[in-house]
């Protein structure tokens, strides 16, 4: 065992949804995320050698093995690249003796659309600093992680990010200009699409259709930029009439940028139809999650959700954000 190094740490983050603003945030605008309480870990164990040992057998990897000296060389699969990216980052800031062995646990599924790739690389960056006895402020967890996530994904706001590190329900602007712990979380049912979205294409056609119509494109953005602000001031109110008016003004900008699709339009209308007094997609749009604002009437907007296809997700909202486990 190599001295001044921890035998093992894990260090766990929760994954995440957003409540409104998603897209316009890619653009410089707020958005509203909240942490969710299915967590996903990193253990790293100290190793004699300077490589990388990566198990991650949720997202099917096992035994792959890189040198330091080749991190993000070569080919890296999927399932490999954001805790190999922290790792890589990580490297360029505080020198490790030897090298480490990582293992990734999910409570959740990376089909949920909950941010698993970035609170993989969040986890991984806060595991590395725990093994040689760094405090790490969230700040400097933030910045590490964003700038993994970006190098690989060459897009995206950074909010899976920040809702992994922070935890809480938050407004987040892009790159952290603006981080706002809001003091209540919206009791929002959640109800899966059974479908995976694919963000980074996502985003890319979201971006084409900017090109060609900028006006109308920041149009909307403009409006969900309103949204947001009035969504903001309706959680400390705890106005859930008011908030749920503007998840449905929301949805209809969404829906207008072309991001909806069949299925999410479904769980949605039927979540409205059972008393939800607002709905809406969350995060990249054409499935992943679709989220209802339900104070009361809880269980009859879950049923109606689950009637209509969709998969009720009983997940605590708002939670803690990384940290290191005992
Ligand atoms: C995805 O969860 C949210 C998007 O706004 C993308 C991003 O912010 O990186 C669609």
């Amino acid at each position: 065992m190599l001295s001044g190094i921890a035998h093992k740490v894990t260090a766990s983050a929760p994954g995440k949804l957003v409540i409104l603003g998603e897209h316009a945030v890619v653009y410089g605008r707020p958005c509203i995320v909240t942490a969710v309480g299915q967590r996903l870990f990193v253990t790293a164990t100290p190793i004699d050698k300077p490589v990388l040992e990566l198990s991650a057998p949720d997202v099917g990897l096992e035994a792959y093995s890189k040198p330091f000296a080749k991190l993000g060389t070569g080919e890296v699969p999927k399932a490999a690249a954001f805790v190999e990216g922290a790792l890589k980052t990580f490297l360029q800031h505080h020198p490790l003796r030897g090298g480490v062995r990582l293992e990734t646990r999910s409570e959740f599924s990376s089909q949920y659309g909950f941010g698993s790739s970035s609170a993989s690389a969040v986890c991984a960056i806060r595991a590395l600093g725990g093994l040689i006895g760094l405090a790490m402020p969230p700040r400097e967890v933030f910045d590490l992680s964003f700038r993994t996530v970006r190098d690989i994904q060459k897009t995206g706001s950074g909010v899976d990010v920040a809702a992994a590190v922070y935890g809480g329900t938050l407004v987040y602007e892009m790159e952290g200009r603006r981080l706002e712990a809001l003091p209540v979380t919206p009791p929002l049912v959640v109800g899966y699409t059974g479908i995976k979205a694919d963000t980074v294409t996502l985003l890319k056609e979201v971006a084409a259709r900017a090109e060609r119509e900028p006006e109308s494109v920041e149009a909307i953005y403009i409006g969900i930029e309103a949204l947001v602000e009035q969504g903001i001031a309706a959680i400390k109110k705890k106005d859930w009439k008011a908030l749920g008016e503007v998840m449905n003004h929301n949805q209809a900008l969404l829906e207008t940028l072309g991001v909806s699709s069949a299925v999410l339009d479904a769980l949605i209308a039927a979540a409205r139809g059972a008393g939800a007094t607002g709905a809406k997609l969350s995060g990249a749009g054409r499935g992943d999650c679709m989220l209802a604002l339900a104070a009361t009437k809880k269980h009859a907007v879950e049923g109606a959700i689950a009637k209509a296809g969709g998969h009720v997700i009983e997940v605590a909202l708002g939670v803690d954000g990384v940290r290191l486990e005992a």
